[in-house]
């Protein structure tokens, strides 16, 4: 059979990786013949070097497109010979490219690592064996490339060789494999010369057609199933679609459903060619089981015997890919397998300079940045540790992405250790009252009316005569008042980005419980960002939560100034105050905006009140 190998190649400006990679292609035939003539032609003209030159060409052409694209650049090229099928992507070298390589290396079984024979290694070359090495690459071929400048000299190779195992020792790179070789006469790419009889191994080409691929790799370990979509084309028919990420399963096999954590087996394994007995690791599928069971997108099937977990707060690897800095306890997307989850991630514990590999304190992640922080979810994930000792990487439930909510753009990617203890000892317990108890038993329905403007908009005015008027309607009320909460709860924190974000989540939390309880909790806080506000909305059920906009004009709260702060902070003697030297991001779609320009507190409050009392 003959397989397929994904690697990627990874070089510094001008160690000949063009070359390399053209070399590779032309000698086993893969250029277009009449690109090949003009090569062939060309070379007889210039002698070889030419014909490297072109080579390189040919390549950087590729090349070119890619960096009109700019946001992440691998470009990927497909070529084969009889024993294989390749996939090379090659990612550019330079020093802010980490996230190309990151990307690259994500889906690679194997890394040719290039090092210049004049050069030796290089800080690029332990960046490069440190990436792949961290994304769970793990055959690595060294190719020390232009032998020819140093006159194919057996001592100039081993002393690299050296150099490079001392490196791959201290930071567990197992396997790798050093080739001498030159790009531009062919020796040892794809064809063995005369001018290196002391090398006895591989040629290139011969190493990347016999490496173990991850994918057999892959079908030897536990069966698990990211379930994509329910496939119910009719009454009669329901089953699970989703790839097989590792394993085999068998029609009559108990699989578990998780995280519900129920069992069953397996009816059917249909395909786009009917019915099998068996799939592996790698084919698509639609599974049904003997009983009518819960499964959604999300969930993941798994041998009954041999489940991963699921939990809730993780350590990772976070490589940050965004222009914008990492915001710690903003709520992020996070993307892992087919399940979407909200999630925050906790200031870095350590950033890892990619150099020197050097641990760094760090209080947030810069583009490129590579650091190990802990992430918690909003629901459990089912989940398995990225790096499976010995084994291939569990790409599929291993690794995550996270998306920013409000640009939809991926900031960053990350590869999952293991669940902090706390999250897989502590389990939510079932409560006989529940919320709609609590609600029908004060005849009411529960709701969070979120007022947000800046510091002496009236927020609090209001927010304390909508309570007094809903009160006299017999309504169950709380209120949750920013100076107030900061006195108690939240005396910890302050007014820096992150402060008022943790203020912003506790208080949505709090929120949340009060309403669960059946009240209808007012909330009076600055809440200056949109991102966070979201994510209280997110955490209610659908149309709990209304947004009341104080819409004040920062000339006209700074006119009253009621506690003399904008004076303050004009003066210089508050940093980070809202308006002034920190953003406010006015709603853009609140339920309720009061102007109060144009009107007054009392008719506010009957407005807001009117409001809620006729929400159905
Ligand atoms: S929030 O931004 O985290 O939502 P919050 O509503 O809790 O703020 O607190 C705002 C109140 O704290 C203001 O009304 C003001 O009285 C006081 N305050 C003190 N320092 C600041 C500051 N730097 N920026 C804004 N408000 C401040």
């Amino acid at each position: 059979m003959s397989d397929l190998l994904r690697f990627i190649t990874c070089g510094s400006v001008d160690d000949g990786k063009s070359t390399l990679i053209g070399r590779l292609l032309y000698d086993t035939k893969q250029v277009p013949s009449d690109q090949l003539e003009a090569l062939e032609a060309d070379s007889r003209k210039h002698g070889t070097q030419g014909a490297a030159l072109d080579l390189a060409l040919l390549v950087d052409g590729l090349a070119a497109e890619r960096e009109q694209g700019i946001t992440i650049d691998v470009s990927y090229r497909y070529f084969s010979t009889p024993q294989r099928s390749f996939i090379v992507g090659d990612a550019p070298g330079h020093e802010q490219y980490t996230r190309n390589m990151v990307t690259g290396a994500s889906t690679a079984d194997a890394a040719v690592v290039l090092i210049d024979a004049r050069k030796g290694v290089l800080t690029q070359t332990r960046r490069h064996s440190f990436i792949a090495k961290l994304m769970g690459v793990r055959q690595i071929a060294l190719a020390v490339t232009k032998m020819d400048l140093v006159d194919f000299d057996e001592a100039a190779f081993e002393a690299i060789c050296s150099d490079y195992r001392t490196f791959a020792a201290e930071i567990g790179i197992d396997q790798w494999h050093p080739i001498p070789l030159s790009g531009v006469t062919g020796e040892n790419v794809a064809r063995r010369g005369e001018a290196m009889p002391w090398y006895p191994g591989p040629t290139l080409l011969e190493w990347l057609e016999t490496v173990p691929v991850d994918a057999v790799a892959d079908a030897e370990k536990p069966f698990r199933m990211p379930v994509q979509w329910v496939n119910r084309p009719n009454r009669d028919f329901r089953g699970f679609a989703g790839q097989v990420c590792s394993g085999r399963i068998a029609a009559g096999a108990e699989v578990r459903l998780l995280p519900s954590g129920r069992t069953t087996r397996i009816a059917r394994i249909v395909t786009a060619e009917g019915d099998r007995d068996e799939a592996v690791a790698g084919q698509s599928l639609t599974l049904t089981f003997t009983e009518e069971l819960d499964c959604s997108r999300g969930d993941v099937i798994a041998a009954a015997g041999v489940p991963p977990q699921a939990a809730d707060q993780f350590e990772a690897t976070v490589v940050w890919m965004a222009d914008e800095e990492l915001v710690p306890g903003r709520s992020y997307w996070l993307k892992l397998g087919t399940q979407t989850v909200a999630a925050t991630v906790q200031q870095p514990k350590y950033e890892i300079n990619v150099n020197t590999l050097e641990h760094l304190a760090a209080p947030t992640l810069q583009l490129n940045s590579i650091a190990v922080a802990e992430i918690a979810t909003d629901r459990e994930m089912v989940f398995e540790p990225y790096d499976a000792e010995g084994s291939s990487p569990n790409r599929v439930l291993g690794s995550f992405i996270l998306i920013d909510r409000m640009s939809n753009a991926t900031v960053a990617c990350g590869m999952l250790h293991f669940a902090l203890r706390r999250s897989l000892n502590v389990h939510r317990q079932h409560l006989d009252v529940s919320r709609e108890s609590h609600a029908s038993l004060k005849g009411q329905k529960p709701a969070v009316l979120w007022f947000t403007g800046l510091s002496g908009a009236g927020k609090s005015t209001i927010a304390n005569l909508v309570e007094k008027k809903l009160c006299a309607r017999g309504r169950h009320t709380f209120l949750l008042d920013g100076d107030n909460v900061r006195h108690g709860l939240n005396r910890d924190l302050g007014f820096t980005e992150t402060d008022r974000i943790e203020n912003i989540r506790r208080v949505g939390e709090v929120a949340r419980l009060m309403t669960d309880a059946g009240l209808i909790v007012l909330t009076a806080f600055i809440s200056p960002f949109r991102a966070e506000r979201e994510m209280v909305r997110k955490m209610m059920p659908e149309g709990e939560f209304i947004e009341i906009f104080i819409d004040t004009p920062l000339t006209d709260a700074e006119k009253r100034d009621v506690k003399g702060l904008y004076a303050k902070a004009r003066a210089g003697e508050i940093a980070n105050f809202t308006g002034i030297d920190s953003p406010y991001e006015a709603p853009e779609t609140p339920e309720i905006r009061i102007d109060t320009m144009a009107m007054s507190a009392e008719d506010a409050a009957d407005l807001i009140v009117g409001k809620i009392i006729d929400r159905r």
